[in-house]
């Protein structure tokens, strides 16, 4: 067994422990936006200090903790916290608990983030369905010897967020008028949110959005054969050329007043699942 497959085997039986179901479904909740583990019935928690291997979370809107129990009585795995390539960990770390959440039984994975906007027509504390991504992180997660088990050397990147699960999504929002957009996230590495230049480029590079985080987890869903519904907030916006000083507080503040309308999307995507 390798190194990584047996970190893997080693967090899933103490998670495993605690909680003997099967989750469907993974959820990684972004800055600001997780309120949406209140909807998790019958949960139990568990720190990410106390689980081997997994490394832990630092940021200020970020607990750090694993949540196990029921979404519309489908048993689901939450990460309240998340970890990011800013706070110095590897893209190995960043991404270790999608491979334990897809060792504990996962299929689906569910994600959500605060991101900057870059479409002109993006309004703080829109939702973004996102369609599609490009890579500006610097350093790859599934670099270095592939692990045949884990997934393939080369992975397929066509449809790294399920079309199935984007229609279905907007036919929810539609029903609740939701208003929601779709679009390309722009990863990056962050900690420094983008100068003006930077959204320009990210804009005219094709993306909608840009964010810190979700990139490196996706990709190593796709490596593990997952399927991915991800959404962002737009919690500020890059390309206006003044009014576009952007602080953490603004961010959290604008994913909170956003929350309730991505809480619904998920709880009925899952409940469809
Ligand atoms: N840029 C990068 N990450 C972000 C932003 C942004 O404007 N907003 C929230 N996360």
């Amino acid at each position: 067994m390798s190194e990584l497959t047996a970190k893997i085997t080693a967090a899933k039986e103490y998670i495993s422990k605690f909680w003997e179901e099967e989750p469907v479904a993974g959820i990684i909740l972004g800055s600001g936006l997780g309120n949406l583990i209140q909807e998790i019935a019958r949960s139990i928690e568990i720190k990410y200090s106390d689980i081997p291997h997994f490394p832990e979370s630092t940021v200020e809107g970020h607990s750090g903790k694993l949540i196990l129990g029921y979404m519309q009585g489908k048993p689901v795995v939450a990460m309240a916290g998340r970890f990011h390539f800013y706070e110095g960990f590897s893209m190995k770390e960043v991404t270790f608990p999608v491979r334990v959440m897809k060792a504990l039984g996962i299929h689906t994975l569910f994600i959500s983030n605060a991101a900057g906007g870059m479409n002109p027509a993006f309004k703080v504390g829109d939702l973004m369905i996102i369609r599609d991504h490009i890579n500006l992180q610097p350093e790859h997660p599934l670099r270095g010897k592939n692990e045949d088990t884990l997934g393939p050397r080369f992975p397929d990147m066509s449809e790294p967020y399920s079309k199935a699960l984007i229609t279905a999504a907007n036919k929810i929002a539609a029903d609740n008028n939701i208003y929601l957009h779709s679009g390309v996230y722009v990863g990056v590495q962050g900690p420094t949110f983008e100068t003006r230049a930077e959204y320009k480029y990210m804009h005219i590079i094709g993306g909608d959005a840009v964010g810190m985080s979700t990139v490196p987890e996706v990709i190593v869903a796709a490596h593990a054969g997952l399927k991915v519904f991800a959404m962002s907030v737009i919690t500020d916006i890059g390309i206006r050329e003044e009014e576009n000083v952007i602080t953490h507080e603004e961010v959290l503040a604008a994913a909170k007043e956003a929350e309730p309308k991505l809480t619904l999307i998920f709880n009925e995507l899952i409940r469809q699942l």
